[in-house]
């Protein structure tokens, strides 16, 4: 199946499910409108008047707002910005009181696969094997705890080593390995980095299995891991809430249901097992004023909709290059480390809005839910005093998400008025914090902006809302608008760029720049070399993952400008497996992610039954050209590729190998290197000229 061909199945079941949602929420719905319509009093068309009271007890408990790194390889580009810049990144996202100040972290547990945007290397490339210092996200989460003790960090994988499966691409094939490579992921983040793991997921929008998540609860208590709850499914509502319905040991084992993208509603049957619900990955969506519009928006109604107490953005930080799929669906941007150039953009405020006024631990109010010209407003309380009132305006175009589709609705500016009652009687002021996400061009945008104090007088306050606008009324002192000096301008990746791999110690397994879009890529140390190779980037799978997405049949790890027309790249390659090994460069590289089975560019392979080729595309299915070359495994090469406008040539250790006219290739992309299947192979003193 072609990937979009996935994509479209995954996006139809999506639809499918939130159709199915539609029709249950009839039910739902009319349950919250009784609650809250007792409280709205229409006085007239323009004003509405809404009751904020803890008397009649408080509803659900709030788990805290937050985002994903990974599913995947979305940080890729973070690791490699220069100090202070990427401290100054990581303070917007995770800095209490500064930014979005995130309560949540969650990350992929890295299983070696393509999982949308790269790979991420798996703690146990083979069986016995065992790492816990590869890929970024042990970093990324002790940056996050360095910054805030109290974040909750969620582990969850997407794809598998094969050997998981031992040959099926399935990972319930024995489900005690499985619980137990899990299991050693989360003792692995405390023995080596005193990371403690609070929750745990099962399989990223893939299937779920009943007896695994039994086994996997055991596994976990006998591990003193009881603190470690379990989330499931991380897909539909459903199937999941079903299944624990009728199971009540299964229902033991979960704490908490998260759906992804549920578009702010849920279904009767997740209700009914009184489990927390989560929306576990939503948002999804470019992230400029749009784009905050739908997370100020879901922000507030996924729990006024869909009783959902935690919302988390897929992706954390738009930290990979940008012509990936989903490019820049993140909270903030942050995709030039060369030039040290980041953005913060709109969600980072818009998460501010709750993430800085109430905490994990907090209840939601009971007397929450919409305006009545449309927006919504939720209450939360710490239970001592403290009152948090979120309100949102969202318009309908201005505040789609990616998916699901949003049915229309209509709103307007009314006024409002809000009457504190119970324990809220006797508060007399509350701090403002003001945002609009504006239209183009772009001169009506606030984001985030402290407005004077609002009196309050008997008992009530008195809002005017406009359009697309969020308004943070709380009791919290604390809040703050924080920033760094602007960072340094936006230029384009390096037009010369080299790296000979030469770390001794190196701080990442990876090497700058690279994204990896099938395989691993990591430093490699050679103790008996002594041809000049002592530190090379090795591709370390010798098996196809269990995949996630469309892992290509080659690995391949792309760098640099997708806008890369005339290219030279040149790198010494070692092929590893005699016979049937190969190894290549390329330039021109037009995609990757999800879609790298299809990438097309200009390849130029070697192969270890000693020929070459040149081919159109990363499947060799487009041969332009190929012959004897007199390569052999275990020897240390030196290519050179040099495409120029319709043109390109091929250097074998100062020999020229080939010369040939491109006929229709790609205009521009990425340069790229890899293997011809999941086999060793390495990579040395890579240069680009562009
Ligand atoms: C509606 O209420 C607003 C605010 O209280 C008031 O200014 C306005 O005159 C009222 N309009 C009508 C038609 O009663
Ligand atoms: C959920 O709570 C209600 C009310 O306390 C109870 O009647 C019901 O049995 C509970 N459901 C489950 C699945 O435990
Ligand atoms: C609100 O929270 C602060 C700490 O954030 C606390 O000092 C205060 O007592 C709480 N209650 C009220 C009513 O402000
Ligand atoms: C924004 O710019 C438009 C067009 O230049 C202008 O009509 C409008 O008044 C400006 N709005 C603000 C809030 O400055
Ligand atoms: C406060 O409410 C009382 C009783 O409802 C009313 O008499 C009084 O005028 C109100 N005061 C203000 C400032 O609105
Ligand atoms: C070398 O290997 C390639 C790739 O499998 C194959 O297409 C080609 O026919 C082989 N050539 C020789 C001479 O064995
Ligand atoms: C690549 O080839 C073109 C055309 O032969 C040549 O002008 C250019 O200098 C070459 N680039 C490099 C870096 O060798």
């Amino acid at each position: 199946m072609s990937p979009l061909k996935v994509w479209t199945n995954r996006l139809r079941g999506l639809l499918l499910q939130w159709l199915l949602l539609l029709s249950l929420l009839s039910a739902t719905g009319s349950f919250r409108s009784k609650i809250f319509t007792k409280h709205v009093l229409r006085s007239n068309l323009s004003t509405s008047f809404y009751v904020l009271d803890d008397t009649p007890g408080l509803d659900r408990v709030f788990d805290g707002i937050g985002g994903v790194s990974g599913g995947g390889a979305t940080s890729r580009l973070l690791v490699n910005y220069p100090e202070p810049y990427r401290s100054e990144i990581l303070d917007y996202l995770f800095k209490p009181n500064f930014g979005a100040s995130l309560h949540i972290l969650k990350v992929e547990i890295g299983g070696d696969g393509q999982t949308t945007d790269g790979t991420e290397p798996s703690h146990m490339h083979y069986k016995g094997d065992e790492n816990y210092f590869r890929g970024y996200e042990w970093w990324l989460m002790k940056e996050a705890k360095k910054r805030n003790p109290n974040i909750k960090l969620i582990g969850l994988p997407w794809s598998f080593p094969g050997w998981i499966g031992s040959g099926k691409s399935w990972p319930y094939d024995s489900p005690s390995i499985t619980a137990l490579y899990i299991v050693s992921w989360i003792l692995g983040a405390k023995k080596y980095h005193n990371l403690d793991i609070d929750y745990i997921g099962i399989w990223n929008e893939r299937s779920f299995d009943i007896q695994y998540i039994k086994i996997l609860r055991k596994m976990l208590n006998q591990k003193d891991l009881d603190r470690v709850k379990i989330i499931a499914s991380d897909n539909l509502w459903l199937p999941i809430s079903i299944s624990m319905l009728l199971d009540d040991e299964l229902l033991d084992a979960v704490d908490v249901i998260g759906a992804h993208y549920p578009g702010t509603h849920t279904v009767q049957d997740a209700l009914k097992t009184n489990k927390s619900l989560w929306s576990s990955e939503d948002y999804s969506t470019f992230n400029n004023e749009v784009g905050g519009g739908c997370w100020a928006r879901i922000l507030n109604q996924n729990f006024v909709n869909g009783h959902m107490t935690s919302t988390i953005a897929w992706n954390l930080v738009a930290s990979y290059y940008p012509q990936l799929p989903f490019g820049r669906d993140g909270l903030m941007t942050a995709q030039e480390p060369w030039s040290s150039h980041y953005v913060v953009e709109t969600p980072i405020w818009i998460s501010a809005h709750t993430t800085q006024f109430a905490q994990p631990g907090w209840r939601y109010l009971k007397t929450v839910g919409h305006l009545q010209n449309g927006g919504s407003y939720v209450a939360l309380t710490d239970g001592l005093g403290n009152l948090t009132i979120i309100i949102e305006t969202m318009t309908h175009e201005h505040s789609k998400c990616i998916r699901p589709p949003l049915p229309f609705f209509l709103v307007s500016e009314q006024t409002t008025t809000f009457s504190l009652q119970g324990t809220f009687k006797e508060l007399r002021m509350l701090q403002v914090w003001y945002s609009k996400l504006g239209k183009k061009p772009w001169n009506d945008t606030f984001l985030f902006k402290q407005l004077p104090p609002l009196k309050i007088t008997n008992g009530t306050v008195t809002l005017q809302l406009g359009l697309d606008e969020v308004y943070t009324l709380t009791t919290i002192t604390t809040g703050q608008k924080g920033s760094h000096p602007t960072p340094p301008e936006s230029r384009p990746f390096p037009s010369n760029f080299e790296d000979n791999f030469n770390v001794g110690n190196p701080p990442f397994s990876e090497a700058p720049n690279f994204a990896d879009q099938t395989g691993v890529f990591e430093y490699f140390t050679n103790d008996q070399d002594t041809s000049g190779h002592s530190f090379t980037l090795r591709q370390v799978l010798t098996q196809r993952p269990i995949t996630w997405a469309m892992d290509a049949d080659q690995t391949i790890s792309i760098i640099g400008d997708h806008n890369w027309r005339d290219i030279t790249i040149t790198c010494d390659v070692y092929m590893e497996t005699p016979v049937t090994g190969g190894i290549f460069i390329a330039g021109r590289v037009n995609k990757g992610g999800s879609f790298i089975r299809s990438a097309q560019g200009v390849f130029f392979w070697i192969l270890a039954n000693g020929t070459y080729e040149v081919t159109g595309d990363l499947e060799r299915r487009r041969i332009i050209k190929g012959g004897k070359a007199n390569v052999m495994a275990k020897k240390w090469y030196t290519l050179t590729l040099n495409i120029t406008d319709s043109s390109a040539y091929g250097i074998l250790n100062n020999r020229v190998l080939w010369k040939t006219q491109l006929r229709p290739l790609p205009r521009n992309g990425w340069a790229a290197i890899g293997t011809r299947s999941f086999e060793f192979g390495q990579f040395d003193n890579f240069h680009i000229q562009a």
